[in-house]
């Protein structure tokens, strides 16, 4: 059993939990994730890693609640354990001297930048991050990655903190502006992360994107996680979740992302009608 040490609830529906996980923290590395039970009878869902603590043997997780076990973790209080937490799990994110880099986030996304901020700038990098949120009071993990970054841009589309707009035209500017961009990294929903790399493609700066298909064991053996790139099939557990924005085929991940969704609405209900809490 894995006992969650701390609990953060910056917004509405957005969790930082602190994981005891010895094994996982040891190895860690910025970009990885793990996969998790909530109670031995749950289903497995990946996470990624949004922070480590190797002298604690801690993990951080930061979640979303969007469906039926996301939902059953975010009742979860510290001191309350969960039943598995394996990995940690896909390549870590590549990390080199590639310049000036641009780490675009939202949504849990900007929290599991930060690794990968932190490794770019120990890699004597310059960082330029951009995110977006709804309003100011959806904005969370700015901070912590502001940290690691040499300039933060953070837009939200009612201008109620920092640009109004969006996150591509944050982008886009960035791009047209003065100072060259050499490397673009972007964690987000698909559709952001689609978006985004069409804005960089006709700059020609290599883009990566962190993707989120559907996974089941998170090891290679199921298959449930391909994704086209380039004209190749990948394992985005083992082969990513890292790949190139401009090579990935973004129609076919968002068809297979929307696979079950009647099944994935059954399975919320059901939790809600035999659950008192909700
Ligand atoms: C490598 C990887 C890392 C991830 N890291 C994080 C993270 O750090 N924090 C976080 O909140 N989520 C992360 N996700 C997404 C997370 O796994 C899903 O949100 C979760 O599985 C949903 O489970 P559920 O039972 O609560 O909802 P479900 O009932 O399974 O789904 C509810 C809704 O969420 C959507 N959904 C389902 N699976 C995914 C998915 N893989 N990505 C995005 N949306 C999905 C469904 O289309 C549906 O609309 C990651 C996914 C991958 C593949
Ligand atoms: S999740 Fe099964 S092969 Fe990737």
């Amino acid at each position: 059993m894995y006992k969650i040490l701390s609990r953060e609830d910056p917004v509405l529906n957005i969790h930082l939990f602190k994981i005891e996980a010895p094994a996982v923290a040891r190895k860690a590395e910025a970009g990885q994730f793990v996969i998790i039970m909530v109670d031995e009878k749950g289903e497995r869902i990946p996470l990624s890693i949004a922070d480590w603590d190797r002298e604690e043997g801690s993990i951080t997780i930061v979640f979303n609640e969007v469906g039926k076990t996301t939902r059953k973790l975010a009742q979860l209080e510290a001191g309350d354990e969960i039943a598995n937490f394996v990995g940690p799990l896909g390549l870590p994110a590549e990390i080199e001297k590639f310049g000036t880099v641009a780490c675009v986030a939202m949504g849990y996304g900007v929290v599991t930048m930060v690794p990968i901020a932190r490794a770019l700038k120990e890699a004597g990098n310059r960082v330029i991050s951009v995110i977006w949120a709804q309003s100011k009071n959806m904005l969370f993990g700015n901070e912590r990655l502001g940290n690691f970054s040499d300039q933060l841009i953070v837009t939200t589309d009612d201008g109620s903190y920092g640009r109004k707009g969006s996150v591509l035209d944050a982008l886009d500017e960035l791009l047209r502006g003065s100072e060259r961009i050499d490397h673009v990294i972007i964690i987000g929903p698909t559709c952001m992360m689609k978006f985004c790399s069409a804005i960089t493609k006709p700059f020609e700066v290599e883009t990566i994107v962190s993707l989120n298909p559907i996974m089941v064991d998170g090891t290679g053996m199921c298959g449930c996680c391909r994704v086209e790139v380039g004209g190749e099939t990948k394992f985005a557990c083992v082969d990513g979740p890292e790949f190139d924005g401009h090579q990935v085929d973004w129609d076919l991940l968002m068809s297979r992302r929307c696979t079950y969704p009647a099944e994935k609405g059954k399975a919320l209900v059901y939790r809600c009608q035999n659950c008192a809490q909700w």
